[in-house]
């Protein structure tokens, strides 16, 4: 019976192991969606603020890592920037890098 409760649980477990990322193409679109509200849907800003639409993709990893190290000061970028993964900004930086922009 244990050996039962072994088998059916090693697959879960391998999975779970595994990115959240891995598999899900929308995975970008649904981290920028985090960004709207204050850079415009999809990066696209019509305000005053910065696009991130088109946003070259070294510079955006270049640029959230200066947030998250303070290396570069801001407002509260510096604390937006904390709360990801290297392997989320990647994700950003890459759906990003390919939208084009507002104007
Ligand atoms: C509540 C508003 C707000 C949200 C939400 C927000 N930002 Fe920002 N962002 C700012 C402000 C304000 C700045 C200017 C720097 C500062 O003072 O923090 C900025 C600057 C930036 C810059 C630098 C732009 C440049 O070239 O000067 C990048 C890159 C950036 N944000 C990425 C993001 C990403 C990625 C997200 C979503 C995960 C995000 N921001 C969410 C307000 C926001």
């Amino acid at each position: 019976m244990r050996k039962i409760a072994s088998i059916l649980i090693l697959p879960a477990v391998l999975l779970a192991a595994q990115s959240a990322y891995a598999n899900n193409p929308l995975a970008g679109r649904y981290l920028a969606a985090n960004c709207a509200n204050c850079h415009g849907t999809n990066g696209q800003s019509v305000g005053g603020m910065e696009s991130l639409a088109g946003y070259d993709r070294g510079r955006f990893v270049q640029t959230m890592k200066a947030f998250q190290s303070g290396e570069r000061p801001a407002t509260l970028m510096h604390q937006i920037a904390k709360g990801y993964t290297d392997e989320q900004i990647n994700l950003m930086a890459d759906f990003f890098a390919v939208q084009k922009k507002a104007r």
